[in-house]
């Protein structure tokens, strides 16, 4: 992992603006030897603050303020007195007395403003290219207002944030009131302006206004569209936004024709599906449209014929749902869980595999971090988790580890490749479970199943012992090792045996890094299957009670559940199985069948418990079944 922690380190960025509005203003910090540091103000000025606002790619400086302007920072000052010219690429190239050298406290703390950080806004509406006019001045958002507003005026606002044009600019607070400050009144713009606060007004909190007049801006470049619950941004319900609300749109009618407009409108090439019926779950709120019907020359779904907006005879479970061939998803296929195995990528409407061409760790780690499956623990190629069909998606990929998504790798074009299906990559994540328990009360108790080489198999019980069940317990999550029973106490498996003549240390994090005979060599069968039972299990549960903490007593032994039966049974007893249940202890014990009769084994009888044990079963009784 330390390679990989490199790797990582080169693609990072070394300097950060912190507490101001976006990451293109605020606090100057920069990281040397592994730790974040400020800047002192002592002569910082313009050209200092324009290096950083370039190594950020924020544009150019428009101001360089000083004396913790952005609120003090803490730790390491790592830099003072430093003398920019402008043309350094980054602020450790400027003359200064040195890393550490300084003479400052945290309230001299330098700060940058650079000319792309968004001294504007738009809120409440679908997306940052729609909504209420906010503006930044003094540093407090405040709102403008409607008189003399129009579309020049907006026009100005959708180009400084990145928006294209200006399809609208409502009035009365159409996407709601703000409150505190009204910035500007009055506004005009000439057209020509790169900044609203550029354009002609009354002057800083000048006006005559409430926030009723509040100023809001609709743009080209706003998605008054989305599709929710798909997993990605080309697939899922449709949603999509009027008078302020999102809400959805109705099945009847619903076809290919209609998703094709979503999906140009998304940018996510063409309709594969149009599923119906709630497919990617049920919406909540207004239903926008019904009997949609496109002609397919619509550029917006809002432009395509349907009852008009609001009106519909449906529930949400007929919300319209969309799957585009933009729709890029990714799995692992034939490993232990998903956070092992084969790489297969969706695109197109189609899965398809990744060739191992190049496959390395940088590039399946971006695949364990996207998947959120934590680190990469081992990239295995030819086809290690059994060769895929059809696709092969990407080939020859090289990550420079700092993409989210496998697809913003360098790759072949998709599809284009030299390869076959023996080639396939494939990924060991550190989320990865390689073994489970199974036939016990739950996941943390039962016979020991591991997988290798794409099939889960059992351990032989020769050598068997509670450091090498510790170290299941471990891995699973479940607190220590109590027991390590053999010989098929939770029932015989079947197929593969793994693992023989197991023997652990203990500081081994995985039950594979122990040693053993090597894989799939034994001699046993598998009546000496192994088992474990960590402290993190709960076998004994109480059943139909108010919660977990009452209910019918049933405890889980040779792999089921059975009842308790109330001869002698008290309070005493009552408190053990508290106790176990970190629940407290028991205020009663009623006997009878109280919460109703169970069914199936009545695994103890005259139990009586003297007070100390952690565990019911270890009360003396007539023995399991007696
Ligand atoms: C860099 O870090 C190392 C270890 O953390 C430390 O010993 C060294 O003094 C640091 N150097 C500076 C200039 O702070
Ligand atoms: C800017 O803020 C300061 C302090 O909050 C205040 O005293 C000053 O009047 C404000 N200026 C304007 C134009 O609102
Ligand atoms: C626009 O405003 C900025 C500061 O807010 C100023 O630096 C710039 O010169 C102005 N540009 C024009 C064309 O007025
Ligand atoms: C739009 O919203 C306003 C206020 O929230 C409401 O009065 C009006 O009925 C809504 N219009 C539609 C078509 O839902
Ligand atoms: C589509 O709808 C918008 C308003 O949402 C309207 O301005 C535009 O003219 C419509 N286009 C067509 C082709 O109907
Ligand atoms: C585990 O402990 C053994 C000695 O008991 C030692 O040789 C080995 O290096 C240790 N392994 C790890 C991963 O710490
Ligand atoms: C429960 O019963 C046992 C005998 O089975 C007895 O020793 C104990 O005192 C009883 N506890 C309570 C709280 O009645």
């Amino acid at each position: 992992t330390a390679s990989i922690d490199r790797l990582f380190l080169t693609g990072s960025q070394q300097v950060r603006l912190v507490n101001g509005i976006d990451h293109c203003a605020g606090r100057v910090e920069i990281s040397y030897n592994g730790t974040w540091g400020t800047v002192c103000d002592d002569s910082w000025d313009l050209s200092d603050a324009s290096i950083i606002c370039k190594q950020l790619r924020c544009g150019h400086a428009i101001s360089a303020p000083v004396s913790a302007h952005y609120g003090q920072g803490s730790g390491q000052i790592w830099l003072d007195e430093l003398k920019c010219s402008g043309t350094e690429s980054t602020l450790s190239e400027c003359p200064s007395p040195g890393w550490g050298q300084h003479n400052c406290g945290h309230h001299e703390d330098a700060g940058v403003l650079c000319s792309e950080s968004e001294q504007i806004r738009l809120v409440n509406g679908a997306d940052r290219c729609a909504g209420r006019v906010e503006i930044h001045y003094n540093d407090t958002w405040g709102t403008v207002c409607d008189d003399s507003w129009d579309t020049s005026d907006a026009n100005v606002v959708c180009k400084e944030l990145g928006c294209g044009r200006a399809l609208n600019a409502p009035g009365s607070a159409h996407y709601g009131q703000g409150s505190g400050q009204i910035w500007l009144d009055d506004v005009s713009c000439s057209g020509s302006e790169s900044y609203l606060r550029n354009c002609s007004s009354r002057g800083w909190g000048q006006h005559n206004c409430g926030h009723g007049e509040d100023a809001g801006v609709l743009c080209s470049g706003s998605k008054q569209i989305r599709l929710v619950n798909g997993g990605n941004p080309c697939s899922g319900r449709v949603e999509i936004h009027y008078n302020g609300t999102w809400g959805t749109v109705c099945d009847d009618s619903w076809d290919t024709s209609d998703a094709n407009v979503v999906c140009q409108e998304l940018g996510c090439g063409h309709a594969i599906s149009a599923p119906g019926s709630a497919h990617y779950g049920q919406g909540s709120g207004q239903i926008w449209l019904d009997d949609v019907s496109c002609s397919g020359s619509e550029s917006y779904l809002r432009n395509c014929s349907s009852r008009g907006w609001g009106q519909h005879n449906c529930g949400h479970g007929e919300d319209a749902g969309v799957l585009c061939s933009g729709s890029k998803q990714i799995r692992l296929v034939n490993g232990a869980d998903r956070c092992a195995g084969r790489v297969e990528v969706y695109n197109d409407g189609t899965w398809g595999t990744v060739c191992d061409d190049y496959w390395d760790l940088v590039a399946s780690n971006v695949v364990c971090k996207q998947l959120g499956c934590g680190q990469i623990l081992n990239a295995p190629g030819s086809a290690h988790y059994g060769e895929g069909s059809g696709q092969i998606w990407l080939d020859n990929v090289k990550c420079s580890g700092t993409e989210s998504y496998i697809w913003e790798c360098s790759f072949s074009r998709w599809g284009e490749n030299n390869c076959g299906h023996s080639e396939d990559a494939g990924v060991l994540c550190s989320g990865s479970k390689q073994v489970r328990l199974v036939n016990g009360a739950d996941r943390c108790s039962g016979r020991v199943e591991i997988h290798y080489s794409g099939t889960w198999g059992t351990v032989c019980d020769n050598s068997w012992a509670l450091s090498a069940a510790n170290v299941v317990c471990k891995e699973l999550g479940c607190g220590h090792a109590i027991s390590a029973p053999g010989l098929a106490h939770y029932g015989k498996g079947s197929g593969q045996i793994w693992l023989d003549e197991v023997s652990c240390s203990g500081n081994e994090s995985y039950l594979r890094d122990c040693s053993s005979r090597g894989w799939g060599q034994h001699n046993c069968g598998h009546s000496k299957d192994a088992g474990v039972f960590c402290s993190g299990s709960r076998e004994i549960r109480l059943v139909n009670g108010a919660d977990r903490c009452s209910g019918r007593v049933e405890i889980h032994y040779s792999g089921a559940w059975g009842t308790v039966c109330d001869d002698s049974w008290n309070t005493s007893d009552a408190n053990v199985v508290c106790q176990e249940l970190e629940c407290g202890h028991a205020i009663d014990a009623p006997a009878s069948a109280y919460y109703g009769q169970g069914s199936g084994q009545i695994w103890l009888d005259d139990v009586s418990c003297s007070g100390s044990e952690s565990y019911l079963r270890d009360c003396s009784s007539r023995g399991w079944g007696q």
